[in-house]
C-alpha cells in the first residue's frame, strides 16, 4: 500500500503495480476533492479514504452520512478510520451499510498531542495488550485490515498472529501482513516531518528543486524555449500575415 495525494502521485502508484492506494489525511486538505484526482489516477489498486478528524467522531449517523460520501462523490472504494475499541459501534455501522473499512492504531497522527506526539506506541505490556484488544474489537466490527503504526516489531507480530484480518505496518516491523509509507516521504519530498521509520528510496526534494531552478535560469537567459518547443507556420501563410 502506498499513499497518494493526487493526480500524478496516483498514476506513479498505478504504474508500479502497488495493489492499494490510500489517500491518506497527511495531507489534511480538501480530502473529497483530493479522492476524485487520486481515483481518476489510480485505476488498478484499491482505493482506501482517511476519514478526516471530526467526520466521524460525533456519532454514527454522521460517520456513516460522511463514510457515503467519499464512495458515492469521491469515487473511493474503502474508508480508513483510526482509533480503537471506541469507534468499534461506529465502524460496525459502516460496514453494516455496505461500506469496508481498514482500522488504525497504535500511533494515530490525528490524536498526536493527546498521545504525546509522534512517538512509539503499545511499548508496555499494559498498552500492548489494550492494543491488542482494540485489534480485535475493529475485527469483530467488520474491518477488513487494520494499520499498525509505530509500535515494536514484536507487538505488531504477535498482533497479526492474533487476528483473523490482515495488518498493514508502518513502523511496526517486517511481520506485518503489509506496509504502507506516506509517497512524498519515501521519495523525499519534504513537506511534513519525516518519522525515523521512513526508508527514503530517493531524494526527489534536490532533485524537483534543481529543475525548477534550471527552469528559472533559462527562461531568464532566453535559452528555453527553444525552436524545438515552438509551433511551426507556413512560410507562405507568415508573409502573408506580416503583410
Ligand atoms: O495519513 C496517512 O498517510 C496515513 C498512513 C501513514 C497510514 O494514515
Ligand atoms: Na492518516
Amino acid at each position: 500500500m502506498l499513499t497518494a495525494t493526487n493526480y500524478p502521485s496516483a498514476v506513479f502508484v498505478e504504474k508500479s503495480g502497488i495493489e492499494i492506494c490510500l489517500v491518506g489525511d497527511s495531507l489534511a486538505m480538501e480530502m473529497l476533492h483530493h479522492c476524485k484526482a487520486v481515483a481518476r489516477g489510480a485505476k488498478s489498486p484499491f482505493l482506501v479514504a482517511d476519514m478526516p478528524f471530526g467526520s466521524y467522531e460525533m456519532g454514527s449517523v454522521d460517520a456513516v452520512k460522511n463514510a457515503i460520501r467519499f464512495i458515492k462523490e469521491a469515487n473511493m472504494e474503502a474508508v480508513k478510520l483510526e482509533g480503537g475499541i471506541e469507534i468499534a459501534e461506529t465502524i460496525q455501522k459502516i460496514t453494516s451499510v455496505g461500506i469496508p473499512v481498514m482500522g488504525h492504531v497504535g500511533l494515530t497522527p490525528q490524536r498526536r498531542t493527546s498521545l504525546g506526539g509522534f512517538r512509539v506506541q503499545g511499548n508496555t505490556a499494559k498498552k500492548a495488550l489494550k492494543l491488542l484488544e482494540d485489534a480485535k474489537a475493529l475485527q469483530e466490527a467488520g474491518c477488513f485490515a487494520i494499520v499498525l503504526e509505530a509500535i515494536p516489531e514484536m507487538v505488531a507480530a504477535y498482533t497479526t498472529k492474533n487476528l483473523k484480518i490482515p495488518t498493514i505496518g508502518i513502523g511496526a516491523g517486517v511481520h506485518t501482513s503489509g506496509q504502507v509509507l506516506v509517497q512524498q516521504d519515501m521519495l523525499g519530498i519534504f513537506d511534513r516531518f519525516v518519522p525515523r521509520f521512513c526508508k527514503q528510496y530517493a531524494s526527489l526534494d534536490n532533485t524537483i528543486v534543481e529543475a525548477l531552478r534550471s527552469y528559472r535560469d533559462e527562461v531568464k537567459t532566453g535559452v528555453f524555449p527553444t525552436k524545438s518547443h515552438c509551433y511551426p507556420m507556413a512560410e507562405i501563410e507568415l508573409e502573408k500575415f506580416i503583410e
